[in-house]
């Protein structure tokens, strides 16, 4: 793969992409719900993967692309290169807040991940990640990460998970939330994971994400040595929705035997 050529396209198509979601905030957006009456999707949000499928298709016609929005092709197996696009990962905030959301893109290559873009679009910036080549906020590299005590680690947590609700018994992070020093939710999945490659969150973890929230973001941590995985301790499926947990390392395994073993 020509990662050096693909991630400069890559950059200058999520720009730019950007720069249209902004213009549309002057419009009036069409809304629909998908499974759900919070589940939403607008009609930026599908012009977005569109605009990406168009010009990966252009330019890269045998890539296969995988986006939530179904304007893709359909996977059942990662051969070759394929982009797994989250056109707006955020759309609540996108709708309510014009702000905090984020364009996500992973590029696997058989099923190895090779570069991965977080951007958020109002801060106008930029996480990107070159396998083997390191991560980097706005051009900066960001540093390896180090473990942290849990007694001193803000974790991201959206509080649906410490209440009463279908996956999780609300007294197992509860335990957790309880001992950490602080907890946040910011309501873009992608957003939380680039926060914890950059080392603004110590972990992040909630109970179910699809292959393009956290596509991009495992590239990211893996370059900065953050540990992924699901929150039984086991490995991602790219292709599926999993329950996750990224974190620092050592704060991972610190959490995982005191809060999740046997309980999940
Ligand atoms: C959602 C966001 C949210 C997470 C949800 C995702 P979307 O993505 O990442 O933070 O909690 O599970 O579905 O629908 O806004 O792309
Ligand atoms: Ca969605
Ligand atoms: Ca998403
Ligand atoms: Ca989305």
């Amino acid at each position: 793969m020509k990662e050096n050529e693909i991630l400069t396209n890559a950059t200058t198509w999520i720009k730019e992409a950007g720069e249209r979601i902004v213009q549309s905030f002057q419009t009036t957006l069409s809304i629909e719900t998908k499974t759900n009456a919070n589940d939403l999707v607008t009609n930026i949000d599908k012009d977005t993967e569109k605009f990406f499928i168009a010009k990966i298709k252009e330019k890269y016609p045998k890539h296969r692309v995988l986006g939530e929005e179904g304007n893709g092709d359909r996977l059942e197996e990662l051969k070759g290169i394929v982009w797994i696009i989250d056109p707006i990962d955020g759309t609540m905030n996108f709708i309510h807040q014009h702000r905090n959301f984020a364009i996500s893109i992973g590029i696997y290559e058989d099923g190895v991940g090779k570069i991965g873009l977080i951007y958020d679009v109002v801060q106008d910036e930029l996480y990107y990640a070159l396998k083997g080549k390191g991560a980097f906020f706005n051009g900066v590299p960001l540093p390896k990460l180090t473990s942290v005590n849990i007694s001193e680690a803000i974790i991201g947590l959206n509080a649906t998970w410490v209440t009463p609700n279908r996956r999780i018994d609300p007294s197992i992070l509860g335990a957790l939330v309880r001992d950490v020093r602080g907890t946040r939710s910011y309501g873009s999945a992608a957003i939380e994971i680039a926060q914890v490659a950059a080392g603004r969150l110590d972990a992040y973890m909630t109970l179910r994400l699809s292959p393009w929230d956290f596509a991009a973001g495992l590239i990211l941590i893996e370059e900065v040595g953050g540990v992924a995985s699901t929150l039984k301790g086991e490995p991602i499926q790219l292709l599926e929705q999993n329950t996750i947990f990224i974190s620092r390392p050592g704060l991972h395994e610190q959490i995982l035997k005191n809060y999740l073993y046997g309980k999940i």
